[in-house]
């Protein structure tokens, strides 16, 4: 058994000691130190955070690894680095690769590689449709080892398609999650089917106010759907950089963070979505997002008097939730999976700091808000600045 006491840590502004046995929270101390009840030689590691603050881990529903295919773009190796050093404990990995993930032999080859590489937890996605086309793939023998299904990079034009594998996933209790194009059509269609024939849906990276509406109003509705957006979504608007969805108007960005606090969204995610400079060149869409996702949320959020809280409900404990993780959350029996933070320190974000393979990112040169400084996976350290 391995034992781990951290000390001196600041959670949600209250100073706590934790013990951690085998990765798992064994106790959470308010104020004073385990010194004395601990047996200090049984210990392997002992840790005084100097009153530093912790926050749980991210847990990102929504991110491109390129592997197997592209992986001059990222890898998965690559992609796990960088996750790390952004704090993500826990990453999901869409299934738009060459091949495309679409059956489950796919889907345990990157498990095992995944594994063998032991940086953060990676859990790989499964296509809806075979190499994303007009069949489905065979949910039944998949949806134990994925944490939900995904066409994400392309939509699903089909409503006969789309109507199926919800109603799939209400029979057989899995999550589909939808990219839309256009986006608030193909979102009001399938709040339409879901209403139909039930399920469990998940809208990818919510951008324009007519989407969230609808969402919104489904949910009012008490219909299962789960929604997200995305860091760069909230943080710019009218820029001039290719991403889909693409970078909406000021009133769509506004309506977003509207809705976020009010609760309408569960969860922010980064479609972290790596291209070379030559792909970019030739108009790949999206941008890498593990590295400046908590400063530039952290800001968008300070801006906007939207507390701390609520910024890790939705990078943490919802997404976790969601997934039916054990983390996401600091308390006594869940994985200790945390990072140590600044969340005031102000910081540019250099094109130096990438550690991802690709360095697409119009936030190069922003000044972000938050840090961070150190994160804790299952009782290990395994990143610190
Ligand atoms: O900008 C994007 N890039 N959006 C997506 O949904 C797909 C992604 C990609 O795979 O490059």
């Amino acid at each position: 058994m391995s034992k781990q006491l951290f000390e001196n840590l600041t959670y949600q502004q209250i100073p706590i000691s934790m013990l951690v046995e085998d990765g798992i929270i064994k106790k959470i101390v308010p104020e004073e130190t385990f010194s004395e009840e601990v047996e200090l030689s049984e210990l392997d590691n002992w840790v005084n955070f100097l009153g530093n603050k912790a926050i749980p881990s991210f847990v990102d529903m929504h991110a491109h690894f390129r592997d197997p295919g592209f992986t001059y773009k990222e890898d998965l190796e690559s992609g796990m680095n960088a996750a790390m050093r952004g704090g993500f404990s826990t990453v999901c990995a869409m299934a738009n690769t060459n091949p495309v993930i679409d059956n489950i032999t796919l889907v345990e080859n990157n498990n095992k590689r995944i594994k063998d590489l032991n940086l953060i937890d990676v859990l790989q996605v499964c296509a809806v449709t075979e190499n994303f086309g007009d069949s489905l793939v065979d949910f039944e023998s998949i949806k134990g080892t994925v944490p939900f299904f995904s066409n994400d990079g392309k939509n699903i034009d089909d409503e006969a398609i789309m109507r199926e594998a919800l109603r799939l996933s209400k029979e057989l209790g899995f999550i589909v999650a939808t990219h839309n194009e256009p986006e608030a059509e193909t979102v009001i269609r399938d709040i339409g089917l879901l209403e139909e024939v039930g399920g469990n849906l998940h809208v990818c990276h919510v951008s324009k106010k007519d989407t969230i509406e609808a969402i919104i109003d489904a949910k009012k509705r008490g219909l299962n759907i789960t929604c997200e957006v995305t860091p760069h979504h909230l943080y710019f608007s009218d820029l001039d950089y290719k991403v889909h969805p693409p970078f909406r108007s000021e009133e769509d960005r506004n309506s977003l963070i509207e809705a976020l606090k009010d609760n309408y969204i569960d969860v922010i995610s980064t479609d972290h979505a790596p291209h070379s400079a030559e792909d970019k060149l030739n108009g790949s869409p999206g941008l890498i997002n593990f590295q400046s996702a908590y400063g530039s949320v952290n800001k968008v959020f300070n801006e906007n008097g939207i507390p701390e809280s609520r910024l890790t409900e939705m990078m943490s404990s919802k997404p976790a939730e969601i997934l039916g993780l054990n983390s996401g959350i600091l308390e006594e029996g869940r994985q200790a999976n945390f990072n140590i933070v600044n969340p005031d320190e102000k910081w540019i974000f250099m094109e130096d700091d990438i550690v991802s393979k690709s360095k697409n990112t119009p936030f190069i040169g922003e000044e972000l808000k938050g840090k961070v400084l150190a994160q804790i996976l299952r009782g290990d350290i395994i990143y610190s600045e």
